[in-house]
């Protein structure tokens, strides 16, 4: 037990990040019938579709799991009173302010998590009384931190202003990678890009695909004038570069990325016009699996390491 897998009784400290078009109930609850904590993504689907998704995660797991909620939601008090009306226990918040929720999540009797990209937000999370905070590297897929601190100097950053539960995100994909997270300080790791490839993801074969041939250099992080973002470097990525080159304006680059962008690329499968959110660890994901193998691998690696810690010389000097 550690505190991570104490905070939400579960097995192994892994969470399956919440993610647009790839988290509906078959990716989270083959994450929470793993010992993972999975998690619905409840950032691209209408508040009907999360009561959906969420009875039916409560017949296809009798294990914790949680939805993640960006706090950009345009409908939010709606999704709010679902989790509500139907019992959630876990909550992650993300991309916002936790002061205005956290507290009416709580008092309904729900643990709160909030992903943070920077150091300046530790204590708006512990003002807003989470129980946890997600911390959010450069290296990851999705909306990302200004600031572009990467993983290796967030987790010791942020561990340094807070004792609370810390869960590592972003370019955490193997064994080695969960190893050296929890090495800096983290209680545990969110992972989201090396799920997306998983069997049971939502997202179409294409963008899938799509990730096993992403390689070094393949993402970049864009829109930075707007809500910064990861991406593939596709077509629609190289438009958003040129108009930037151009000197466009958040306004400009709004219209640019329409709406139903990454429905487009993640869902849809569409990798020309798309918006394609993916992390650097990438390069690492060669194959698309089934989660139950993606969690043996992470934790052999993960247990294997540990003990080359221990036994190789290369670490004793
Ligand atoms: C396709 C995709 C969609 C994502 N959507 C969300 C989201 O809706 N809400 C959120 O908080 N994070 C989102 N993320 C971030 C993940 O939850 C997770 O924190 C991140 O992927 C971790 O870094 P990694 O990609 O290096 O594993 C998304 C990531 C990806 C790859």
């Amino acid at each position: 037990m550690n505190r991570v897998t104490e905070l939400f009784n579960i097995k192994y400290p892994i969470v399956q990040g919440g993610m647009v078009w790839c988290s509906g109930w078959k990716l989270a609850s083959a994450v929470s019938n793993n010992g993972g904590l999975g998690l619905l993504g409840a950032g691209s689907m209408r508040p009907e579709i999360l009561r959906e998704h969420i009875q039916k995660m409560q017949k296809a797991t009798d294990k914790p799991w949680g939805v993640n909620v960006p706090l950009l939601y345009p409908d939010i008090d709606q999704l709010i009173q679902i989790l509500i009306e139907e019992k959630v226990k876990i909550v992650f918040t993300s991309a916002g302010n936790p002061a205005k929720w956290t507290g009416l999540l709580k008092e309904n009797g729900m643990t709160v998590v909030h992903v943070i990209a920077n150091g300046r937000f530790t204590k708006k999370c512990e003002d807003a009384g989470v129980d946890a905070i997600v911390a959010e590297g450069f290296e990851a897929g999705g909306h990302n931190g200004r600031e572009e601190t990467t993983t290796l100097t967030l987790i010791q950053h942020i561990r340094q202003l807070t004792s609370l539960p810390l869960i590592a995100a972003g370019g955490i994909g193997t064994g080695k990678g969960m190893l050296t997270a929890m090495t800096l300080g983290a209680d545990g790791v969110q992972i989201g890009s090396l799920f997306a490839a998983s069997e049971e993801s939502s997202a179409h074969s294409e963008f899938k695909k799509c990730i096993i041939e992403t390689g070094e250099g393949g993402t970049q992080l864009s829109l930075k004038k707007l809500a910064p973002v990861r991406l593939i470097k596709n077509a629609f990525f190289e438009q958003v570069q040129k108009a930037e080159l151009e000197g466009a304006s958040a306004l400009d680059l709004q219209k640019l990325l329409g709406k139903g962008r990454a429905k487009k690329g993640i869902f849809e499968g569409d990798m020309i016009e798309g918006e394609l959110e993916i992390g650097q660890i990438a390069t690492l994901i060669n194959e698309v699996k089934p989660v139950k193998e993606q969690m043996t691998e992470l934790l052999k690696e993960y247990n294997e390491a540990k003990q080359e810690i221990a036994n190789n010389t290369r670490f004793q000097f």
